[in-house]
């Protein structure tokens, strides 16, 4: 059943502090009043059902491209309120998460065959040995913030390997990458939208250096696909530099908040944690286990291109659609109990990844990412433990990550 609540704005709760720090509560009750919700004062559909997010992320009638949003972004009307907004979106429009059918395809097929799982489990030394320098930076382990030494600098090194980027590059997308994200989030400000042209300037520039630099001097790697790409015409020179630039942030940020909210839950559910240290076969379970229960991201978009039945709503054509990923995830009609963690669920169907044509390309990987970054911490310290309140990131809507993980670690004798 549809709901659609009087006068409250699902749009202004979204957004508060409260919210954000904890929303699975306010989730459920909003999931329990139905599975769709059109939300009238943002003019919004939430999908909150987990069968309903299946329907719609799978569907063709689904796309990702907010030029279509009919009053988004690209509208006369938000263009005249909005210069700069509309900028950033043009600027960033040209990739292949943000366009549908042929020209959806044509970008994806260009990086499909190197993400398959066969080709990312060729890359698993190379991340044992990012994780294991950077635990050997650890010492004997005592107290310290999981997020900065470990669970954010893991997944940049790796993506940045894909594409032969050196490590000193590593600090300038990191901040490219922050100012960047905020782009896409709902509580940006005007300030934030200057900060993120500046950077997506830098990064673009840098990108273009890299892609000519290769040109030069050819590899084997990522960015050499990318470039064979461009200079075949399969990608335009912007479709080149901003699929890489969307690569490398898409590549890191969310694998920080699997790695850093997954030791999370491990530590709020010790008992969970131990059962993983008995038995490292549950690993790979509870990586999907952490995805479900603490998403990195809390919305998954899509524009509807024809109008769409769903449950008993029919989204027009033109309206945007955000699936809440913390309630698809969490769907009692789905999921045996919810709301427990437990690292060895049988049947998982979260969607974190998303679904259907724009399904995480980087999803094998950023599992792979996982598995090993636990593995690796577990192998290396037999002690780990909450050192102090862990801190969730406030100024962020769209991403759900932590500022900040204290944790004490040790070893044995
Ligand atoms: C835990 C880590 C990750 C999460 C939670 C995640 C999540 C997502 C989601 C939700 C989507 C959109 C799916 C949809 O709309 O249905 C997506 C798309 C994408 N992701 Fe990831 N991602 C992760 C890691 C990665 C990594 C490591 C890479 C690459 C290095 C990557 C590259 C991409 C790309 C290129 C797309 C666009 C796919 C398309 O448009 O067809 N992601 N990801």
């Amino acid at each position: 059943m549809s709901t659609d609540i009087g006068q409250e704005s699902w749009w202004s709760t979204i957004k508060d502090e409260a919210f954000i720090r904890e929303p699975y509560g306010q989730l459920r009750a909003w999931l329990d009043q139905g599975p769709v919700h059109y939300d009238a004062p943002s003019d919004m559909y939430f999908v909150l059902g987990n069968r309903e997010f299946a329907k719609l992320a799978r569907s063709p009638k689904m796309g990702r491209d907010t030029r279509l949003w009919r009053n988004g972004w690209a509208s006369p009307e938000a263009r005249e309120q909005n210069p700069l907004a509309y900028q950033l979106f043009s600027e960033i429009q040209p990739q292949m998460i943000n366009v549908n059918g042929a020209d959806h395809q044509r970008m994806r097929g260009v990086f499909e065959e190197a993400f398959r799982p066969a080709a990312i489990a060729a890359m698993a030394p190379m991340i044992e040995a990012e994780a294991s320098q950077l635990l050997d930076a650890m010492g004997e382990g005592g107290e310290l913030d999981f997020i900065r030494e470990y669970a954010a600098p893991l997944p940049l090194r790796v993506v940045c390997k894909l594409f032969d980027i050196p490590s000193d590059m590593d600090e300038p997308i990191r901040r490219w990458s922050a100012a960047m994200i905020r782009v896409l989030d709902v509580i940006t400000t005007q300030e934030q939208r200057l900060e993120a042209m500046a950077a997506l300037q830098e990064f673009k520039a840098y990108v273009r250096s890299l892609i000519a630099e290769r040109r030069a001097r050819p590899g084997n790697t990522m960015l050499d696909i990318l470039v064979a790409a461009n200079d075949q015409g399969t990608l335009s020179d912007d479709e080149a530099v901003m699929n890489l630039v969307s690569m490398l942030i898409a590549g890191h940020e969310t694998t920080v908040s699997l790695i850093g909210n997954g030791l999370l839950s491990l530590l709020r559910y010790p008992e969970q944690l131990q059962r993983l240290r008995a038995n490292r076969e549950l690993v790979p379970g509870a990586v999907e286990e952490s995805m479900r229960f603490e998403p990195g991201g809390n919305m998954i978009l899509r524009v509807a291109i024809e109008d769409f039945p769903v449950a008993d709503t029919v989204i027009p054509a033109g309206a945007l659609v955000l699936g809440l990923i913390g309630a698809v995830n969490r769907d009692p009609a789905v999921f045996e109990d919810p709301d427990r963690f437990d690292v060895g669920r049988s049947s998982n169907p979260h969607f974190t990844f998303g679904a259907g044509a724009y399904t995480c390309l980087g999803a094998a990987l950023a599992r792979l990412e996982g598995k090993i970054a636990f593995n690796a911490l577990l192998d290396r310290f037999d002690h780990i433990e909450l050192a102090g309140e862990a801190l969730w990131r406030l100024d962020r809507v769209n991403a759900r990550s932590l500022q900040c993980l204290p944790v004490r670690l040790g070893r044995s004798a």
